[in-house]
């Protein structure tokens, strides 16, 4: 592989961040927009010391300093190592904003989003559209390595469908345009967020890699983590488990078979800590002033599940809307 990328062994780069990381604890934290924000992570950090990485953020509006972009890109104290993801189709803005991240926040890496299937983001030709545009795919990771010395991943599907797997593709431009890790949600784009995890194409990609290779896809305990292991990945990725259940990583790197793992008070108390969070952060960002009742209620939604009547704890939530009667409610997490 040639020096040409910033001067840096891609080899060495990745020995020096994601091989270190996932050596130390394989499990990451997944980008999810509305989910992994600067107050979520917070949370997750009670359970988890790995990789974490942040919701989306468009190159454009990081490249132009955009508040509403850079405010995705913020990392409070004690909440490292955090990846910055960015999503966007023209090559030329990763550089710029690479700079701009670097300066506001100074994430300890990037990602770049290749896998997302959300409309607004294909429109912008990122996301998914970049399966069905390799061209691109190879200007925007070699924009990306000239843009930054920092290690970056590139999160990928499938395929756009059953009929056009392009991982190995991918993953061959990833490597010889100098990016660190290549994260592989084991769907094409057709299946959206169901359907079968392609586990031979996890293994087929991590036979052939140099570079880390995280798989991710419906890992949800210990087994499936092991399942998805076995396909020879370097890391497991976690989404839509930690957002229900934050304490997720600790129950699988503890071996628990169970995720019945936090008592009815500690819920209380882990909702309102998120909650306090949530309001110290809106305090620094006026913009996001009133959200946050009704992003905590969700959650309290979630971690209620399997308690005893949490059917009736769901169904009352939503009736009111002010702070009071949440109060009053969360009072259920007591009993
Ligand atoms: C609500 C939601 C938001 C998401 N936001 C992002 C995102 O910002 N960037 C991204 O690459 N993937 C995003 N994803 C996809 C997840 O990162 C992950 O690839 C997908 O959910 C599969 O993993 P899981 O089965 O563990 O949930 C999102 C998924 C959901 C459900």
């Amino acid at each position: 592989m040639s020096s040409r990328h910033c001067g840096l062994d891609p080899q060495s780069r990745s020995n020096n961040f994601f091989r270190q990381q996932l050596a130390r604890n394989d499990l990451v934290a997944a980008p999810m927009a509305g989910i992994s924000s600067a107050p979520f992570r917070l949370i997750l950090r009670e359970f988890f010391d790995g990789l974490a990485y942040t919701e989306m953020v468009s190159v454009e509006g990081v490249k132009r300093d955009n508040p509403f972009s850079t405010e995705y890109l913020d990392i409070l104290p004690n909440d490292r190592p955090v990846v910055a993801q960015l999503f966007g189709g023209n090559p030329d803005s990763y550089q710029e904003a690479a700079e701009v991240a670097t300066k506001y926040s100074n994430p300890d890496a990037f990602d770049i989003n290749m896998g997302c299937p959300v409309k607004k983001v294909i429109k912008s030709g990122g996301g998914c559209a970049l399966l069905r545009d390799l061209d691109r795919v190879r200007a925007i990771i070699s924009s990306m390595r000239k843009g930054t010395t920092k290690p970056f991943s590139v999160k990928i599907r499938v395929g756009w469908d059953e009929s056009t797997p392009v991982y190995n593709e991918i993953l061959d431009i990833a490597q010889s345009e100098g990016a660190d890790a290549i994260i592989l949600h084991a769907r094409t784009r057709s299946q959206m967020f169901g359907g079968r995890i392609h586990y031979e194409a996890l293994a087929d990609m991590a036979a052939r890699a140099t570079i880390p290779v995280i798989g991710n896809g419906d890992v949800t305990d210990v087994e499936s983590y092991r399942r998805m292991k076995e396909t020879g990945v370097d890391g497991v990725m976690i989404g839509r488990a930690m957002m229900h259940a934050p304490w997720v990583f600790k129950v699988i790197r503890e071996g628990r078979d169970s995720q019945d793992y936090l008592a009815p008070i500690e819920l209380y108390e882990l909702i309102f800590r998120l909650y306090h969070k949530m309001q110290q952060h809106a305090s620094a960002n006026e913009n996001k002033q009133g959200h946050y009742l009704n992003i905590i209620k969700k959650y309290a939604v979630w971690f209620s599940k399997g308690l005893p009547e949490a059917a009736n704890f769901r169904a009352e939530i939503y009736k009111n809307s002010d702070e009071e009667s949440f109060l009053n409610l969360m009072e259920f997490f007591k009993r």
